[in-house]
């Protein structure tokens, strides 16, 4: 299947292709980076060993296993969207991490990974997307080699709100679950982790990690209102609000950030689990 028809095929993904939405993807992986470290040294990584991200986007995961695993390792991406990934092969290159690659791959299409098995199969909010998850894991699980781990992490988004409540942070996570929820997302995936490993034949995970973030909503702001704009078209399109809605939500939205600025934001939590493959 060529680049093109990869991203074709892969057309229910309610989050935009646009340089906002990669850079809205670079600035949340900076959020989580702690949280995947954390998880990274529960299941260990030497020096030399190969591993896959999976739905790598823009390679923020990708440069932390590269660091990792050193130049005698292996790091490959695998993105129905080609053009992120490209740009984050770039990006990696250019920052001397040599040993990263990236293969344009629709996880959903029913064809083997490309280059397993690897020693550590690792995707972050990848599942939380994909109406077939259990199929996608299950294919992960078979790119494990005997030995290596699965890593997942993926989000809850109950936890998003600000304390006390506010009616236009309501509507806006109203959107948000309403948008994914018509293009088949699960927004409670995180939660299901250790029932989805063993669904998908993995069995139950060898452990589990919940990472959270808290800021004042005058900062944390930034994060409801770019998922808010990025799912827009979608949450349009499947009848989820309104254009003259959205405009007066977010109008609302802007005045509640200004005048309730201090207020907590909880963000959605951050869930991992991890298996370690038995040897053959
Ligand atoms: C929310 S982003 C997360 C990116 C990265 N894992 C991170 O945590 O920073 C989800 C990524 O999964 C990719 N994706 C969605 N559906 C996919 C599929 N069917 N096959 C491969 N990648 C997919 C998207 O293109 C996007 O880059």
């Amino acid at each position: 299947m060529s680049a093109t028809e990869t991203v074709r095929r892969h057309n229910s993904y309610a989050l935009g292709r646009s340089p906002q939405e990669y850079e809205r993807l670079r600035a949340q992986a900076r959020v989580w980076e702690a949280a995947t470290g954390r998880v990274l040294d529960q299941v260990g990584l030497p020096q030399g060993a190969s591993c896959l991200d999976a739905g790598c986007g823009p390679g923020e995961t990708m440069r932390m296993l590269a660091r990792r695993v050193g130049p005698g390792g292996r790091v490959l991406g695998v993105d129905a969207d080609s053009s992120i990934g490209t740009q984050a092969v770039a990006m990696l290159h250019g920052s001397g991490h040599r040993q990263c690659a990236f293969h344009p791959h629709d996880l959903t299409a029913g064809e083997p990974v490309p280059g397993a098995p690897f020693d550590l199969v690792y995707a972050r909010l990848l599942l939380f997307h994909l109406p077939q998850r259990v199929a996608v894991l299950a294919r992960l699980w078979d790119a494990v080699a005997p030995g290596g781990h699965l890593v997942v992490q993926d989000y809850d988004i109950r936890s998003i709100s600000v304390l006390p409540d506010l009616a236009s942070v309501g509507e806006v996570g109203r959107v948000i679950i309403e948008a994914f929820g018509a293009a088949g997302a699960d927004v409670y995936v995180g939660a299901r982790l250790s029932q989805l490993f063993a669904q998908a034949g993995a069995g139950t995970p060898d452990g589990t990690d919940v990472s959270g973030r808290v800021e004042p909503f005058g900062t944390g702001r930034v994060f409801l209102e770019s998922v808010f704009r990025s799912v827009l078209p979608a949450a349009l399109a499947h009848g989820v609000t309104t254009e003259d809605a959205a405009a007066a939500t977010l109008a609302e939205f802007d005045r509640d950030a200004a005048r309730f600025a201090d207020r907590p934001m909880l963000w959605p939590l951050m869930i991992g689990a991890w298996k370690r493959k038995g040897q053959a």
